[in-house]
């Protein structure tokens, strides 16, 4: 009898918790590199979420919502171990970071077997949303990012490249969607260099470029690396030998292109996001995230902002539900205007349909800016239309 009582105690607590469902504590498990040769997007993405977060409270859809942060040190078998740890002990219902491809790669089949949603606010090799069905991603694609340079290019007196990339999966993308582009637009590319990813010497690929005899380089390096580019384009006088400097905007990542002196002065790129995009959303956002890290926001921040953004537009559509199918289902088809512009979640791919803007390197109010002087408007990941 007592056993009984206690029984239908426990049930009727059961039952209450149940009831209460709609005011949960919600955990975002986010994973970043903010050790390491990738501390700097680690530390925008988490930047702009806390400054998501600031602006619009930790309540949402009557729940409360918890940031956990930890660092993988760009290292993947840590990323997968702390993806593990957060599904399985850490009660995480959403996760979300991933500051390179091989890191989101790694966690990819802890979201799949334990149905959490993953949201990669950095990472932008195109085949990252094909490993999960519960993927999801505010960041961009390599071949999104590359088609706006590559068609660009030879309308505007560039017919032959050189191309160098970080040689792994997200350059390899740039490095074949950008020829590819190039070439159907009559471009050449006359040859194809791939530099290594972990410590970087440009010095002797550069020397090669200039040899070419090529009118530009097309280059690709991820988040960070851009100065060390910009330093060896400069010393070994590839501008004055009339070398033209081009890529996806990853190469003129705002938060250290004001550092990077004159050399970065014409630099053509095709990207998502500019600190410099004329927007209001964009003015609230910059002055933000100045406030609160004292630096400009890069595309890195822009992705873990917007990341942000849809995991709280998806529990609040979802009404109370938190589980991952009704979250990911949620996320589907979301539409809002970002800092970048509008964007929305494409409910094929889950990956993220935006604005592809043609910037140049300017000198405005003493400061070196990405100038936005033309888009294409909508795209979605040219990297699955083929499949
Ligand atoms: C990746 C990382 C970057 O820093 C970047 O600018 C683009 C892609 C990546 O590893 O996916």
């Amino acid at each position: 009898m007592k056993a009984l009582k206690f029984l239908t105690a426990a049930a009727v607590a059961v039952a209450g918790f149940a009831g209460a469902a709609q005011s949960e504590t919600i955990k975002v498990g986010l994973i970043l590199p903010m050790t390491g040769p990738f501390a700097s997007t680690g530390r925008a993405v988490e930047s702009a979420a806390k400054l998501y977060m600031q602006q619009h409270g930790n309540k949402v859809g009557g729940h409360t919502i918890e940031l956990v942060v930890q660092d993988d040190t760009g290292a993947a078998d840590t990323t997968r171990r702390i993806a593990q740890e957060m599904v399985v002990r850490g009660g995480v219902k959403v996760l979300g970071g991933f500051g390179l491809t091989p890191l989101a790669m790694a966690a990819a089949p802890v979201a799949e077997q334990a149905k959490v949603p993953m949201v990669v606010m950095a990472a932008a090799t195109s085949v990252i949303t094909t490993k999960s069905q519960y993927i999801a991603r505010t960041s961009f694609t390599l071949p999104q990012a590359a088609v706006g340079i590559a068609e660009w290019a030879p309308k505007n007196g560039i017919k032959s490249v050189v191309t160098m990339v970080s040689d792994y999966a997200p350059g390899i993308d740039a490095e074949k969607s950008f020829t590819e582009v190039f070439t159907r637009n009559g471009g050449k590319v006359v040859e194809q260099l791939r530099v290594p990813l972990a410590n970087p010497d440009f010095s002797p690929f550069m020397q090669r470029v200039k040899d070419s005899g090529a009118g530009a380089l097309f280059i690709f390096v991820p988040s960070g690396v851009g100065s060390a580019v910009m330093k060896e384009f400069q010393n070994r006088g590839l501008a004055e030998a009339g070398m033209k400097l081009i890529g996806t905007g990853d190469v003129v990542d705002d938060d250290i292109l004001n550092q990077m002196g004159p050399a970065a002065l014409g630099t053509v790129t095709s990207h998502h996001y500019s600190a410099a995009h004329d927007s209001a959303e964009n003015k609230t956002f910059v002055s933000g995230y100045k406030a609160l890290t004292g630096n400009r926001p890069n595309f890195m921040a822009v992705g873990g902002y917007d990341g942000m953004r849809l995991i709280y537009a998806a529990i609040e559509k979802a009404g109370g539900k938190v589980d991952g199918d009704s979250l990911i289902a949620a996320m589907k088809g979301m539409s809002w205007t970002s800092p970048r512009g509008p964007v929305s979640i494409d409910p094929e791919t889950r990956d993220i349909v935006q604005n592809i803007y043609i910037r140049r390197v300017e000198k405005q109010d003493g400061e070196l800016h990405n100038v936005e002087f033309d888009v294409i408007k909508d795209v979605k990941d040219p990297g699955k239309a083929k499949k």
